[in-house]
């Protein structure tokens, strides 16, 4: 039971919002890094990729996106016709807010001939001006199928671009955004948990920066440091991404060692301010209310989706 401070009624939240989604025909769709109640809830919990995929296989009627700005913007481009619902609408990213549209389209018009590859964590009018979009789990795949020829412009994480550079041999022409959450991770502190905890693998997003992708045992997108840790024949990781993901990484491996890497001052700064902006209570809110949801221009809407349709059919 937990009261709703918008009536100051008690409501018992988890079984309101379960009602809920059965009388709007609903789907939860849940990111890793929302808070475990809400992963618990959702209807499929994944990365970006899958995350949208879900969005775009839906039969739902209604789109429930505990995720931030961009991800629930996909799923409404990827699904016009549908109401799309985000518990709050204030849930950006730091690396979208690093890239504004207009910004963007003068880059773009400085560098002609080159094939715009944005990462998926953008604004739907950035996406509107890219030619393919990628999420950290296929952006290699994509950039691997683009021809040696073509020169590429890679928007807006500097951090997996560099990475990406590495990976693929590819040169890229990086714009200079970072997620806050993964530039805060603290190289002194994991060094000394690496001495404390020996047999301990690191483990790390590929938006971390590079000092900490070079000593890192894997590298992937949330999905894939989720499959490797139930995989790995290890016991003990330094987990260095949004703490969020540590619930499901406790439900899938239960007798491993899992420990968030920690950041340089002493604050949360492990927590992505945006995504622990929903809440179970907002979550329902925004059912009961069916608002906020995402609204935007078809015109908008049927530019950023080719872009995204080509992703999806290259990965
Ligand atoms: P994933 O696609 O790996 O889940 O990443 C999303 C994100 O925002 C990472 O900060
Ligand atoms: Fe954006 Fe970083 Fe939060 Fe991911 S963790 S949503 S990249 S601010």
């Amino acid at each position: 039971m937990l009261l709703n401070s918008d009536t100051d009624v008690q409501v018992n939240l988890e079984e309101e919002i379960l009602k809920l989604k059965k009388d709007l025909n609903a789907v939860i769709l849940a990111h890793y890094y929302q808070q475990s109640e809400i992963q618990d809830i959702a209807d499929h919990t994944g990365d970006s990729l899958e995350l949208a995929r879900r969005a775009k296989d839906t039969k739902a009627e209604v789109i429930v996106f505990a995720g931030v700005h961009f991800m629930a913007e996909t799923a409404k481009i990827l699904n016009p016709d549908k109401l799309v619902l985000l518990p709050d609408l204030e849930a950006g990213c730091s690396l979208a807010d690093s890239c504004p549209a207009p910004l963007f389209k003068a880059f773009r018009e400085q560098h002609p001939g080159h094939t715009a590859i944005t990462y998926i964590n953008c604004t739907a009018e950035v996406k509107a001006l890219s030619d393919i979009i990628c999420t950290s789990s296929n952006a290699e795949k994509i950039i691997r199928q683009i021809p040696e020829s073509r020169p590429i412009l890679f928007a807006p994480d500097k951090n997996l671009g560099k990475y990406l550079m590495k990976k693929t041999g590819r040169e890229m022409l990086l714009w200079e955004g970072t997620c806050i959450v993964h530039e805060t991770f603290s190289e002194r502190k994991i060094l000394d948990l690496q001495t404390m905890h020996p047999d301990a693998k690191l483990i790390a997003h590929p938006e971390c920066e590079e000092m900490l992708l070079n000593r890192a045992d894997f590298i992937g997108s949330t999905s894939k440091l989720l499959s490797f840790v139930k995989e790995d024949s290890g016991n003990e990781y330094i987990v260095a991404t949004e703490s969020g993901i540590l619930h499901q990484m406790k439900k899938i491996a239960p007798g491993k060692t899992l420990i968030a890497a920690p950041p340089e001052s002493n604050c949360n700064c492990n927590e992505c301010p945006y995504m622990k902006l929903n809440t179970m209570e907002k979550l329902y809110n925004c059912m009961r209310d069916r608002s906020p949801s995402v609204e935007l221009s078809t015109e908008l809407m049927n530019k950023a989706l080719l872009p995204i349709e080509k992703m999806l059919s290259m990965s």
